[in-house]
């Protein structure tokens, strides 16, 4: 067999083709281009397909072997191996490296990644250092696995509660979304693999995310949907971006040489590729025109459709190899060109450590009433709730994962050495049994298409729970919510509790309160619930978020005081779903009537939906027009208090840049955390301005109690400025500014303010993806 091989490797190099082709990494992209036939360019513009379990590939056969090196990634592209251009593989995704975890070619041996904590938690922790730490373990689990750029990370802004992916994405707000996922993906390409960041842009929900078109001021756009990316693109230059499903103002998001080449390139430098989302958009020849490099996962008519159009003269041969060599610029980065001898094997024990870990560092504790948490004298624990028993460790779709196994909250309290009603336990564990058994486990495809309900929530009996009040020391109740792509989370029984868990939440309270013995519920959640009509009931509540595969062990940390929760708020929770500044704007118009044939076959329903709240998204409108949340953006308990000293600032007059510092102590009796949060409040003369805006942020150090940490935060001019439509520019109003150093968007602890002269035109931009027609936008 081995000299069959070196006879058929010798042969082809005596081939003139073989003899004389360029090499890709030996000689220039240029020369490599040159020597690609039309049909190679076409090729390597497109993945190699995509086939999923019973469903046949749409676009006709795969062309390439798709699911050979990594089975259950969601892609590879086209390898064109005279001239040394590998296949390199994609998988996704923000919450562990999804791919196969068992092959039918290695049987005995498994292949389960990390589940990390949801994209909200870890925004959640405001602590860049540690979403990094994650970044570097979860490159690693890329890179051993044999993947050459992970899908991830999300930011696309949480526009609206009921947003089905939201869990995937950050926040509310760009800064922090665009500094999270800058972390994220310095973490993970410091191990030599590659990132996409997704979905660029104006994703904000999935009901008809393939055919909605986003209508959106340049404002908006630019000041709330895009700056997060500029940010990641300008602080970490990821290897990708994925385009997004959605049009924007009229034209596809992947299509549209204005977002992918006008802005992403010329504005913000980026210098990687662009890829499709998986088969996002409809016309190839123009995707390609556009700047968008790689059309995943690809089908055989894509490469049919730019043969085509380079042949009619539609397509310029040029714009071609532009493409092509900007994929090949991030090939010659990859481990599979370099010929890395991934294990297969990455260290998933020290992996779940740090999960765990940073777990626990982005819950965030809402309510603590008479110090309820952390646990004091309790070992019994009367454990309510479905999800206390069947944890939701992180969403559906393609932002989940195949872990080896999920801590629940129950054994999480068990390993450290609390004791959980045992009656309670076989009850919820039979029930949960039976009703699982009444929905036989899916395939994805299948789930993605008609996704399995919930399990409805188990009423326990009155005279149950005053029996477990009487015996056991604390109540502890879970309020689970799960949701994912391809649709957007609902208003009632998942944004507001079911009848069941009201009451559940009611019950159980009376019961315990009644026997002076405390409740404290979880909230295991991956996006925002409706809190205000039953908050005032337990002492405490703790928002766990969807805290990946150690959830139990992360939750029981927090609940044991093991950890001290530092994370905070980085989206609202409003009273009420009609307060949301979106809520009649969301998800928008349908046209049935025009419905047609899309992706896989499924329904394409155009529509449309305006974003009629221009910048006033989350805490901006809350603030500006106040209306009062149930939860504040930047809000979040602690176990310990915090003194912050006055805000110094190196001048009260703007010449380029100051510096503001405090002084911030932990005046408590245990160690902690604290997030700051700096805001500023802009002269509005000219624009109208929210009333506040974050411009930065910091966590301190583990203060023990009585020490003290000194923040600093540089202010630039880039943190003055707002989009003037009218002249495309970035301008900072002549007048005072104040500084606003804050324990969350509505809790100000320290001010200073600045004056700035005159006027200041930072950037001017071009005139792009304005809307068709004026939108009547809401304004304080
Ligand atoms: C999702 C992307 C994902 C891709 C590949 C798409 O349906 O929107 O986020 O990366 O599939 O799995």
């Amino acid at each position: 067999m081995k000299y069959c091989l070196a006879i058929v490797v010798a042969w082809m190099l005596l081939q003139p083709a073989y003899a004389q082709a360029p090499q890709l990494g030996k000689n220039t992209i240029k020369e490599v281009i040159a020597a690609m036939t039309l049909e190679e360019k076409a090729k390597l513009l497109v993945g190699n397909g995509f086939s999923l379990p019973g469903m046949k590939p749409p676009g006709g056969p795969v062309v390439g072997e798709t699911q050979d090196k990594v089975p259950g990634a969601a892609g590879t592209t086209f390898a064109i191996p005279r001239l040394g251009i590998p296949s390199i593989v994609v998988a996704d995704g923000p919450a562990g490296v999804r791919i196969d975890s068992v092959r039918k070619t290695e049987p005995g041996k498994t292949f389960y990644a990390t589940a990390w904590p949801v994209g909200t938690l870890l925004a959640s922790t405001w602590d860049t250092a540690l979403v990094r730490k994650v970044g570097v373990a979860f490159g690693n689990e890329v890179r051993e696995y044999g993947i050459d750029i992970l899908l991830a990370p999300a930011l696309n802004i949480h526009r609206n509660p009921l947003g089905g992916r939201n869990f995937e994405y950050y926040s509310e707000d760009p800064v922090i979304s665009g500094n999270i996922a800058a972390a994220m993906v310095n973490g993970v390409e410091s191990n030599g693999v590659g990132t996409s960041i997704k979905h660029y842009a104006a994703n904000n929900q999935e009901t008809n995310r393939n055919t909605v078109n986003t209508i959106v001021s340049e404002r908006a756009l630019r000041e709330i949907y895009l700056k997060g990316f500029e940010i990641a693109v300008k602080k970490s230059q990821p290897w990708t971006v994925m385009s997004s499903y959605n049009y924007i103002n009229g034209a596809y998001a992947s299509e549209s040489y204005d977002l992918l080449s006008t802005i992403l390139r010329k504005e913000w430098g980026f210098k990687g590729f662009v890829m499709t989302d998986w088969f996002g958009g409809k016309d190839a020849a123009a995707q390609i025109k556009a700047g968008n490099n790689l059309l995943m996962p690809g089908t055989a008519q894509q490469s049919q459709a730019i043969i085509d159009a380079v042949k009619t003269g539609a397509l310029d041969v040029k714009v071609l190899d532009e493409n092509v060599a900007g994929i090949l610029q991030v090939i010659v980065q990859t481990p599979t060109f370099k010929g890395y001898k991934f294990s297969n094997n990455p260290d998933l024990k020290k992996d779940a450590g740090i999960s765990r870990m940073a777990a626990a560092e982005g819950m965030v504790l809402l309510k603590n009433n008479d110090k309820a948490l952390p646990l004091k004298n309790v070992h019994n624990v009367a454990v309510f709730g479905n999800t206390s028993y069947d944890i939701i460790a992180g969403g559906t779709g393609s932002g989940d994962v195949n872990k080896a196994y999920i801590v629940s909250f129950v054994k999480g309290l068990t390993n450290s050495g609390y004791n959980p009603d045992a009656d309670l336990a076989n009850t919820y564990t039979e029930y949960l049994r039976t009703e699982r058994i009444k929905h036989p486990k899916k395939g994805f495809f299948q789930e993605f298409m008609n996704p399995t309900p919930p399990i409805v929530e188990m009423l326990v009996a009155n005279d149950v729970i005053a029996q477990k009040a009487a015996q056991d020391d604390i109540a502890i109740i879970t309020i689970g919510r799960n949701a994912g792509e391809g649709r957007d989370r609902k208003l009632e029984n998942d944004f507001n509790l079911s009848d069941t868990e009201q009451l559940m939440i009611k019950n159980v309270t009376a019961a315990f309160h009644a026997q002076n013995k405390k409740v404290i519920v979880v909230l295991n959640i991956g996006g925002v619930i409706e809190t205000a009509s039953w908050s005032a009931e337990p002492d405490a509540i703790l928002l766990a978020w969807q805290p990946g595969m150690e959830g139990g062990n992360a939750i029981t940390d927090v609940l044991s005081g093991k950890v001290n929760p530092s994370g905070k708020l980085a989206t609202t929770f409003p009273v009420a779903y009609n307060n949301v500044p979106s809520a009649n704007n969301f998800p928008g118009k349908e046209f049935p009537e025009k419905a047609t044939t899309g992706m896989m076959g499924m329904k394409a329903i155009p529509a449309e939906v305006t974003y009629g709240e221009g910048v006033y998204v989350g805490y901006r409108y809350y603030n500006t027009f106040h209306v009062q949340p149930a939860y504040e953006f930047g809000y979040g308990l602690s176990y310990t208090s915090f003194n912050y000293g006055k805000l110094a600032l190196s001048s009260n007059t703007f010449n380029g840049k100051i510096t503001a510092t405090v002084i911030v102590t932990n005046t408590g009796t245990v160690a902690g955390k604290e997030v700051v949060q700096l805001y500023i409040s802009a002269p509005a003369k000219k624009l109208d301005k929210p009333a506040e805006e974050l411009k930065g942020f910091a966590k301190t150090n583990l203060l023990q109690p009585g020490k003290s940490q000194t923040i600093s935060f540089t202010i630039n001019v880039e943190d003055l400025v707002s989009f003037d439509t009218q002249s495309t520019s970035w301008i900072a109003e002549a007048g005072n500014y104040t500084v606003k150093i804050c324990a969350s968007s509505k809790n100000i602890k320290t001010t200073a303010a600045f004056s700035l002269a005159k006027e200041l035109v930072t950037e001017k931009d071009n005139k792009v993806l304005a809307p068709a027609a004026a939108i009547s936008e809401l304004k304080p």
